[in-house]
């Protein structure tokens, strides 16, 4: 059984696609704890699932390392396998991505290397793209720069939104995630 802490930021559709994954006996993950940098909505998620929940907000730290080393240690405290960043918003001190050396991943809006950072989807409008998606990765010091484990791609409809759009790549993120958590604890990643 692979344990996993998830960090988010916000309304937590990943989160709870893996939370909901992680009910069914065969599927072999425990998520141990969800941690956030702010009063998150999606901590709701874990809560309903008895999941324990940190949140260690940086405005709180006089410098970022500070922040990091407070988020490690509330990290390491559960112990986990493996630390799955799920829309989680800020970047991370390289003490703490090096701290979990191939045990720390990300899922991003887009096709990396295009469209890195905060704004992939609206960036990927913006640029007139014709096709972005989604890809997962493991975290180095850079952003969104670490090796890329999977991606799907999607095609971008002419008109749609960026909340549309983002919508839409959700649709497909959630089940990419389960289905790469699931093979890092089978050792097939
Ligand atoms: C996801 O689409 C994730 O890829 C993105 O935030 C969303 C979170 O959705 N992450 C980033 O943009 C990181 N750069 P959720 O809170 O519903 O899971």
């Amino acid at each position: 059984m692979l344990s996993v802490v998830v960090l988010i930021s916000g309304g937590g559709s990943n989160l709870l696609a893996l939370l909901k994954a992680a009910e069914n006996p065969l599927y072999p993950v425990k998520i141990v704890a969800v941690g956030s940098d702010k009063d998150a909505t999606g901590l709701e998620h874990a809560e309903l699932f008895e999941v324990d929940t940190f949140v260690v907000e940086p405005e709180r730290f006089t410098d970022r390392d500070q922040w990091g080393q407070t988020l490690l240690s509330n990290v390491l405290h559960h112990q986990p396998d493996l630390v799955v960043l799920a829309g989680f918003m800020k970047i991370l001190p390289e003490s703490f991505v090096s701290a979990f050396p191939g045990k720390l991943i990300n899922t991003h809006p887009s096709l990396l290397p295009e469209f890195k950072g905060a704004h992939a989807v609206r960036d990927a409008l913006q640029a007139g793209a014709t096709r972005t998606g989604v890809t997962i990765h493991y975290v180095d010091a850079g952003v969104d720069t670490g090796e890329v484990i999977v991606q799907q791609e999607i095609a971008i409809v002419a008109g749609e939104s960026e909340e549309q759009l983002h919508e839409r790549i959700k649709g497909i993120e959630r089940a990419l995630l389960v289905k790469t958590v699931e093979q890092i604890a089978l050792g097939k990643i």
